[in-house]
């Protein structure tokens, strides 16, 4: 029924923009804790990006490439910026999440982030309700919510307490996980 589906050009917006803003509360909330409640934050962390980026790269930035005047060298920086955050993620898991380097890193991490996502919302997301029609927003919306809802980066109930982050895993393997049910889906 209609009332489940996106019904205006600024929904796949606003819903995009959401999650900007839940993985900028998830960035602050890994910054105030520490031991077990950071570990366990940087994981959630981890996977609300991994499935965001994910979901960027394989549904709007091809879109935003195609049909959107200058897109090609728009989605080019954003690429780079998200290919610097992945490096970023991948060093930063290595460390112990209590050290000042990770806290150093994580912070930084999170202006970079912060950048990108305004980056995003300004050069890109702006130009969609302009110049896509209301068929291709909404389908974009539509394949943009499936696919942050089927990334099966979670770890199952029950298990996750005690080896969050084994179960979880590196964020590269978080990655492919994300971009398997993605593609499946899409
Ligand atoms: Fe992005
Ligand atoms: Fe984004």
């Amino acid at each position: 029924m209609a009332q489940t589906a996106i019904n205006s050009p600024t929904d796949v917006v606003d819903f995009l923009v959401s999650k900007h803003e839940q993985i900028k509360s998830l960035f602050a909330e890994t910054l105030s804790a520490s031991g077990k409640g950071r570990e366990r934050a940087f994981v959630e962390l981890r996977r609300l990006l991994a499935v965001h980026e994910t979901a960027e790269e394989e549904i709007v930035h091809p879109r935003v490439k195609r049909k959107i005047s200058n897109g090609a060298a728009v989605v080019g920086e954003l690429l780079h910026e998200e290919h610097e955050s992945k490096a970023v993620l991948q060093k930063l898991e290595k460390l112990d999440v209590d050290s000042e380097e990770f806290t150093r890193q994580l912070t930084e991490l999170r202006d970079a982030v912060v950048d990108h996502a305004e980056h995003e919302e300004q050069d890109e997301f702006a130009k969609l309700g302009e110049e896509l029609s209301g068929d291709e927003l909404e389908r974009m919306g539509r394949a943009a919510k499936l696919a942050e809802a089927v990334a099966p980066t979670r770890p199952h109930a029950g298990v996750e307490s005690q080896v969050a982050n084994l179960v979880a895993g590196p964020f590269a393997a978080m990655l492919d996980r994300a971009r398997d049910a993605i593609i499946g889906k899409g």
